[in-house]
Order: structure tokens, then sequence, then C-alpha cells
């Protein structure tokens, strides 16, 4: 049977890299996008595989259950990775309802719709998700696949009810799941809403850079590219019903990644060492903010041999380079609403 890949979600930041991957990789896949273009889903991130055979856009929302079940039917749906999401806590914390419609009752939709449309064995359902599920950790220690789900912000509770429900169906109706649980990525054609480009657009245009509470929160950093790798990895050869946690080894407290942007950029826009320091701002707190993450990343490298193919600090290099050169990107996507997001959410 000939595949017919239906990828939610694919004119986001981690979509839109996957739908490259996929269609370049696999001409034998149909792959459709189906995706709201909400503020986060942009087709500017995918111009350059919009005319390829074997790729399709479909506009529309995974709260409307029968547009879905027309569009499986019509489309003849074999397989599903599902990233459509609202993704961004800070936004969650001011409107959570938007999250728990998109991130629970959508996904609950696509399980119901793919159940009802699919028969026999030869279908996945593979859903995206976030080690934020698990909650926050102390100095030491790691996430695993088994460890107890504790999520805290209305974003992450809202994912870890949807992985719940994606588990489930497995359990309950035998249905063909995977489900992968990724930290924080960075790379290009991230909106400007989360910490690394709202830094970069930052420093860019000498704009203060707000650093929430003391800044020792740490995150663990992995370039999306390689996300969508493993995400291809976990598609092809990862085993029906399991999770897999996928991180970048690569720690960073938030107060360290901004100085070392800092740097980075003092250089590449020829200031003075230390020049963009200066625009450092401690600023209030983000409500119930989850103090460390970290995966460990073992079971994906030793099962299916996936590892981080870049460096950070490589990694990093490229995605400033990127911003720095896709100023029309950045402007169109910081015109209009952004600022009246950037000025509700950091004028207090
Ligand atoms: P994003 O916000 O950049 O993109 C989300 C996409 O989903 C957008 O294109 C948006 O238009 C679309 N969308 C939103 N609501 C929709 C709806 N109701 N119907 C159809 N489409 C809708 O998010 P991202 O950072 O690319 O994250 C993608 C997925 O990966 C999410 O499920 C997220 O939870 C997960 N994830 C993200 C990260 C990260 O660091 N960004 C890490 C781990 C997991
Ligand atoms: P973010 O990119 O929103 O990802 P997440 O909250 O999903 O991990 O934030 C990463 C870290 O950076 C998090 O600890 C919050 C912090 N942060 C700031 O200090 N200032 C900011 O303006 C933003 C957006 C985030």
């Amino acid at each position: 049977m000939k595949k017919k890949i239906l990828i939610t979600g694919g004119a986001g930041f981690i979509g839109s890299h996957l739908v490259r991957l996929f269609v370049n990789k696999y001409p034998d896949y149909d792959i459709i996008n189906l995706d709201k273009l909400t503020y986060a889903g942009n087709l500017k991130n995918i111009t350059d595989i919009e005319n390829s055979a074997n790729y399709k856009f479909v506009k529309g929302d995974i709260q409307d259950k029968d547009f879905l079940d027309s569009l499986f039917k019509s489309e003849k749906i074999t397989d599903v990775i599902h990233l459509a999401a609202e993704s961004h806590v800070d936004r969650s914390i001011s409107g959570p309802m938007e999250f728990i419609i998109t991130n629970i009752v959508g996904t609950a939709n696509l399980l119901e719709v793919a159940r009802s449309n699919w028969e026999g064995e030869d279908h996945t359902f593979y859903h995206i998700s976030t080690d934020e599920v698990y909650g926050s950790l102390g100095e030491e220690g790691f996430f695993y696949e088994d460890t107890a789900y504790d999520p805290r912000s209305p974003y992450s509770a809202s994912k870890a009810s949807s992985d719940h429900l994606v588990r489930a169906y497995h359990h309950t109706y035998n249905f063909p799941i995977k489900i992968s649980n990724c930290s924080n990525n960075y790379g290009s054609h991230q909106f400007p809403e989360k910490l690394i480009p709202l830094m970069i657009n930052n420093i860019r245009n000498n704009k203060p850079l707000p650093v929430y509470g003391t800044g020792e929160n740490v995150r663990d950093w992995l370039w999306v590219e390689d996300h969508a790798r493993a995400i291809d990895v976990i598609f092809h050869k990862g085993k029906v019903g399991e999770t897999y946690n996928i991180g970048g080894w690569n720690e960073w407290t938030n107060i360290a990644l901004v100085k070392e942007m800092c740097r980075i950029m003092d250089e590449k826009l020829g200031r003075d060492t230390g020049t963009s320091e200066k625009l450092i701002t401690y600023v209030t707190d983000r409500a119930g903010h989850d103090m460390r993450y970290a995966i460990d990343a073992t079971k994906i490298k030793d099962e299916l041999g996936w590892v981080p193919s870049l460096e950070f600090e490589e990694g990093l290099d490229k995605t400033i380079d990127w911003y720095l050169n896709n100023e029309d990107w950045i402007n169109n996507v910081t015109s209009g609403d952004y600022q009246k997001y950037y000025d509700e959410h950091y004028s207090s």
C-alpha cells in the first residue's frame, strides 16, 4: 500500500523541517501537510518544497472532526505524524483554553478519525510530544521514558493529557501508536516568542533581553533538524506502542546561553565585546517556572542508533546566521500581532 502520511502542524517550526525531510527523502510517499496557519504557522517556512509532486498542503483545524473525517476518506490517509499544537508556555499561562481545545480535543479528534478509518495493521499514529510532561528536575537526575508524569503548566498538562489519550488508544483498542518526548529545539524558522530567536532578534535590534527570574533555569537544547531525523528513525524503526525520549545531552542555564549569544553576536555584528550583554534585563519570573529539564536519550541511541549530529556551538552559530540573513522572514513575523503580544507580555 502506498503511504499517504498526514503531517499535522507542518507549517510550524519543527513541522516545516520534518515535512521538508520527508518530501525530499521519500519521493514514494505522499505527504499531506495539514495546518490551521495560526500565528505560529507560516507557509513561507516551506516554499522550497511547495511544488514537489509528492506534497500537498491543506489548510484546516484539528478541532474540526468532520473535516478530519472527510480528509481521511478523500486522501486515504495511511499514517499520521501529529505535531499540530499550541506550543508556547507563556501563552498557555495567559490563555489556557486554546491549549486544551487544540492539544487535547484536537488530538482526540485525530485518534477517533484514524481509528474509525483504518483497517488492518499497516498504519502508524505517531504523536510528537515534549519532555515538559515529566515536570521539573532539581540539580541532579534525568527524565527517562518511565519517569512519572508531573506536568505543571497548562501547556505541559495539555500535552500530557494528549499523550495519555494516545497511550490509552493503544492499550484499549490495540491502536498502532508511537510517542516521542523531546527537549527544547532550536534552529531556523522558530517563532521569536521562544527564548533563542527572541534573544537573537532583540540583540540585533538593541532591545532589552528579558531574562526570567534569576536566569538559573536549565534547558537541554537540540538542533531542530536532529529532532526531525529522530522522528524519521522512530517512524520507520521504532516499536509500536513504545515511547522514546529525544534530547541533546546539552544543558545550559538561560543566563549562560543568553551571554553566549551576546558574545557570538557582538563578533558577527562588529560590536565591541560586552556591548550586547549590557542589554540583559532580569524581569519577573514566569509563573510556576520549571527549574530544569534534562533528557536521558539512551534508549533511542541503543535501540535505534540515533544520536545528535551537530555540536551546539555549530548549531547556534548556524541559527544566528540564519536569522541575520533572513531579515524579511523575521520582519514579517514580528509585524502586526507580535508587537501586541510582546507589549502585553513584557510590559510588567
Ligand atoms: P509551533 O507553534 O511552531 O507550530 C505549531 C503548528 O501547529 C503551527 O503551524 C500551527 O499553525 C499549527 N496548529 C496550531 N493549532 C492548530 C490546529 N488547531 N489545527 C491545525 N494546526 C494547528 O510548534 P513547534 O515548536 O513546531 O512544535 C511542534 C510540536 O512539537 C508540538 O506538538 C510541540 O508540543 C512539540 N514539541 C516542541 C518542542 C520545541 O522545543 N519547540 C519540543 C518538544 C516537542
Ligand atoms: P521557552 O523558549 O519559552 O521554552 P520552554 O519554556 O518551553 O522551555 O523558554 C526557555 C527558557 O527561557 C525558559 O526557562 C524560560 C526562559 N525565557 C526567558 O528567560 N525569557 C524569555 O523571554 C523567554 C521567552 C523564555
